[in-house]
């Protein structure tokens, strides 16, 4: 079945239900458009008005496969609405998401200013029951917080001393979804993970989730808040476990590769996750890593593992970084063109990409860098000073002493690399991402560079 039979398929016999969704940012407006297509009346609000006006208009602020056809077909239909009013949003929701963002304080801990406003603001909107419901990744007893928040605020004419006489719930409902296979990983999700206090609020939810006949897990909110951060953080741990393998191997002579592929047959192991590169990037690993040390360190426990598993992630970098050094000589006035800017494949986030650290480590040294993404050249401009960004590959290749496979785009996965020699001046090619492993790139007289394969002398 296409996704299109398979919704509608899926929507026979549920109650469709009103939902608002606080924050149009990537899970927001994915959550919100996918929750339209499984048949919901869905309000989407934000207040960034620029914002609101683009996607009443149809337009997608990120790039996300296949987001901006279902977001135009569900505003035609009438399905999916947006405002930057909570108060006007959430009137008639029964359901409540906030997805807004938790970004990083300096000191790692997750920054909730946004997440108390919402609250504050849901409270004082409200006029009758509402789920309140956490999307956005969030430290352990967040939503013990929003409640507090909610209660705090609900204005007087619904209180009665400290009796409250509206009911709402609070629970938890943290997103899995991956950048580039978003909507994918919404209609067909492992688990939904739901975190609930009252049978009510696990009713409403299980009967949002009804059409995707997905298995569902019911917990506590605070369990439910602490499976995203662990979920997250045991996935670096894995990249973190092949990098340094990756390092070993280098070492003695042995292919990080071959080693995953072994390790993965094991069902309790799993080849997943187990890719050795340039290291985890994006707005998800780094952060939740971060935020999650923090949260042990509070609640007393020193998370030496996870400190290790970021120490390891940033030195991938460098360690690509010094091969690259040592295999050019002199980086001076070296041309050097970066295939891939954005963090992984399949979208323009330049959030912690690890092109940022090796682009501009390299050009510290005096090398001169040109770039090619197919998605994340406008989102890079404002982070690189003195990058050349070339139309395709191709000409991206034009003069360079070396080559890096920064992103494994699809598009370079079959490349003329007979072509691309002619146009190098000097055929150097540093893969961090092993995707040209089995290219034979050397039988072309390429000095070829991969991660991890025993090939670094
Ligand atoms: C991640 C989680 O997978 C998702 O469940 C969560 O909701 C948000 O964070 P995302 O950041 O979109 O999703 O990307 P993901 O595909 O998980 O990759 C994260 C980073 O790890 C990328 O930089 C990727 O290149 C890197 N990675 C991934 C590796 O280096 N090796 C691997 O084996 C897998």
């Amino acid at each position: 079945m296409g996704l299109k039979e398979e919704a509608a398929h899926n929507r026979k016999g549920i109650e469709k239900m009103k939902i608002a969704i606080v924050g149009s940012g990537y899970v927001g407006l994915v959550t919100g458009v996918c929750l339209a297509h499984i048949g919901h009346d869905i309000v989407c609000i934000d207040n960034d008005r620029s914002k609101v006006k683009k996607l009443k208009e149809g337009h997608v602020p990120i790039y996300e496969p296949g987001l901006e056809a279902l977001l135009k077909k569900y505003i035609k239909n009438k399905k999916l609405k947006f405002s930057y009013s909570i108060k006007d949003g959430a009137k008639e929701a029964t359901a409540i998401f906030i997805a807004v963002g938790t970004p990083s304080k300096k000191n790692g801990d997750a920054d909730l200013t946004y997440v108390e406003n919402v609250a504050r603001e849901i409270a004082l909107s409200m006029n009758d029951y509402k789920l309140v419901i956490e999307k956005s990744t969030v430290p352990a007893a967040t939503g013990k917080r929003i409640e507090r928040t909610i209660r705090l605020n609900i204005p007087k004419k619904y209180k009665k001393g400290n009796k409250l006489l509206l009911d709402f719930d609070v629970a938890s409902n943290p997103e899995f979804l991956r950048e580039g296979c978003a909507i994918d990983d919404f209609m067909n999700p492992d688990r939904v993970v739901i975190g609930v206090q009252s049978k009510k609020a696990e009713k409403i939810l299980r009967e949002i989730y009804k059409p995707l006949k997905a298995k569902m897990i019911v917990t506590d909110t605070n369990s439910a808040e602490l499976i995203k951060h662990a979920s997250n953080s045991f996935l670096a741990v894995k990249i973190s476990f092949a990098n340094a393998l990756s390092q070993i191997c280098d070492h003695v002579g042995a292919d990080v590769l071959k080693v995953a592929e072994g390790m993965g047959f094991d069902k309790r192991i799993g080849r997943s996750f187990l890719n050795a590169g340039i290291g985890y990037g994006g707005s998800c690993f780094p952060k939740d890593v971060e935020a999650f040390i923090r949260l042990s360190e509070k609640s007393g426990y020193n998370f030496e593992l996870l400190k290790e598993v970021r120490n390891i992630n940033e030195d991938q970098k460098a360690a690509f970084v010094r091969l690259i050094e040592d295999k050019l000589w002199i980086v001076k006035n070296k041309v050097i063109g970066v295939l891939g800017l954005a963090f992984k494949p399949d979208t323009d986030d330049m959030r912690n990409a690890p092109s940022i650290d090796i682009i501009k480590a390299l050009q510290s040294e005096g090398a001169k860098i040109k770039a090619y993404d197919p998605q994340g050249v406008q989102n890079s401009k404002s982070i690189f000073k003195g990058v050349t960004y070339s139309k395709d590959p191709y000409a991206l290749a034009k003069g360079c002493d070396a080559l890096l496979l920064i992103t494994e785009w699809e598009e370079f996965k079959k490349l003329n690399f007979k072509k691309i020699k002619s146009a190098m001046r000097q055929p150097l090619i540093f893969d961090g991402r092993n995707l040209y492993h089995d290219d034979n790139l050397e039988k072309l007289g390429f000095e070829y560079y991969g991660i991890g394969r025993g090939d670094i002398s």
